[in-house]
């Protein structure tokens, strides 16, 4: 097979991919799980443990999955086939690229749904239907929105229209009009949250029971939480950040990029929850929720607060732009190989696969209805199904598989022309990336895939591990 060099499409500067990068990093994951996280989880200690995920797994494994996209320099899937041939490595890592393709669109299809439930709760705020509301009308609100099936289908389809007509125009005409005044709006509104937050006199509070640790509320379970969602967040094993990372420069430092958006997603999700938790505590309400979180503690608050409707409209709308700058990247990786690798048009791929996600957006859809009670995997329902199926196998499944292909595969010079680190920087890179991230990596999927038998499948995971790496050394 020839060496296809498929990419036509290019950022038009490394600021603008960070902002998209960063935009697709900041997401549902940031502004509403990671507060309900680390509410349900006992605050500080929680944020520790988070950070080092971030540090240690995300780091490592973003900057693989973007060298390998830039590497590649193609769709997830063509890139790995470039990249396993010009490394004289076996053809299966080509169903890598495949992985990142469809957990790509199999996310898509439920985060458009919980997206479209955030631009309800904005419409809700916009016309004041949360002032002066108590906890009873607001769990009303929220059983009556989700028990209605054709108002989560018409806020969805909203959702996927906005997302097909924003990727079908391309990654100039399209992501970055789109990213360029999404993302300073965004940090824009963030900021005079951060100001609001510390005017209701429990921003302090706020502050503690983020920054505080108490370790005696940590629990194993609390950790692997941590570093599962260091995936999530960071939009890494999926693909995305492969197929981001195919229209960019070669001259642009991946270190660097990586950097960025590795800080920029923790210092807005660390904000978010500073934002959340001052309104929380002004009004004597829990931290620790879970998901109901951002749709029922939230619209509680502000509705009791002074200029409460403006604030959190000005919240809502920070979710919906947080959401959507996300969705418009998760189609990437299998839009790009359909436009590659098959001859598709954007425009025709754009819609055939929004069309896809949509449908299968209606299952989730259904799940908090109709099919509440039917069950897909174990006892899940779609939603949950489909959430499993992502966040807790495929995406560390994809990331340990790059983390490893760009550690112990990959090309030495390659891999060194993609990171270009040097010294002591890049034995420490290295180091991390062999042991400290896999071994990280394994545990958590092992105890996702197995929670009673962690310690087993985790040892068989790492033994595979080894003797693929003895292996590898042997025919170097
Ligand atoms: N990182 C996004 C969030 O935190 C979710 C996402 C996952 C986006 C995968 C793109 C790809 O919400």
């Amino acid at each position: 097979m020839s060496l296809l060099k498929l990419s036509t499409q290019s950022w038009s500067s490394q600021t603008v991919f960070i902002m998209a990068a960063v935009g697709s990093a900041v997401g549902l994951g940031n502004i509403w799980k990671f507060p309900y996280i680390v509410g349900e989880n006992g605050g500080g200690a929680f944020v520790l443990v988070y950070l080092a995920c971030i540090l240690v797994i995300g780091l490592p494994i973003l900057l693989s999955e973007l060298a390998l996209g830039r590497g590649g320099q193609a769709n997830p899937v063509q890139a790995m086939a470039n990249l396993a041939q010009e490394s004289k490595a076996n053809r299966l890592w080509t169903l890598l690229g495949f992985n990142g393709v469809f957990s790509g669109m199999v996310i898509l299809t439920f985060y458009s749904v919980i997206a479209g439930l955030a631009v309800a709760y904005f419409y809700n705020s916009v016309r004041g239907v949360f002032i002066e509301m108590d906890v009873a009308s607001a769990q009303a609100l929220f059983t009556q929105t989700i028990a209605d099936p054709w108002v989560l289908m018409f806020w969805h389809s909203l959702v996927m229209l906005f997302t097909i007509g924003v990727v079908a125009r391309g990654i100039r005409g399209g992501l970055e009009k789109t990213i360029n005044f999404m993302m300073p709006g965004l940090l824009l509104i963030l900021l005079v949250l951060v100001g609001y937050a510390s005017s209701t006199g429990y921003f302090m509070e706020s502050f503690y029971f983020l920054f505080t640790p108490d370790f005696s509320k940590l629990t194993w379970q609390a950790v692997l939480i941590a570093m599962g969602h260091a995936f999530f967040t960071l939009s890494i094993g999926f693909g995305t950040m492969m197929a981001y990372g195919a229209y960019l420069d070669q001259n642009i430092s991946l270190v660097r990029a990586s950097l960025w958006i590795v800080m920029m997603d923790t210092l807005i999700a660390l904000l978010a929850g500073l934002v959340i938790f001052s309104v929380v505590f002004a009004n004597q309400l829990e931290p620790g929720m879970g998901p109901g979180l951002l749709f029922q503690t939230l619209p509680i608050a502000f509705g009791q607060m002074e200029a409460g409707w403006l604030f959190g409209s000005l919240f809502f709308l920070l979710v919906v732009m947080a959401a959507l700058s996300s969705t418009i990247s998760m189609m990437e990786p299998a839009l790009s190989w359909l436009e590659q690798n098959w001859g598709m048009t954007r425009l025709g791929g754009t819609w055939f696969l929004g069309g896809i996600a949509w449908l299968i957006g209606l299952g989730t859809v259904l799940s908090f209805n109709l099919w509440q009670d039917v069950h897909f995997l174990g006892e899940r329902h779609f939603f949950d199904s489909l959430d499993f199926l992502t966040s807790s196998i495929l995406l560390p499944l994809g990331g340990l598989l790059m983390g490893v292909f760009m550690a112990w595969t990959l090309r030495a010079d390659l891999r060194q022309t993609q990171i270009s680190l040097q010294g002591w920087q890049l034995n420490l890179f290295m180091l991390t990336l062999r042991y400290v991230t896999p071994i990280a990596i394994m545990i958590v999927f092992a105890h996702n895939l197995a929670p009673t038998h962690t310690l087993w499948l985790a040892s068989g995971l790492l033994l595979v591990y080894l003797t693929y790496v003895y292996q590898v050394g042997q025919a170097k």
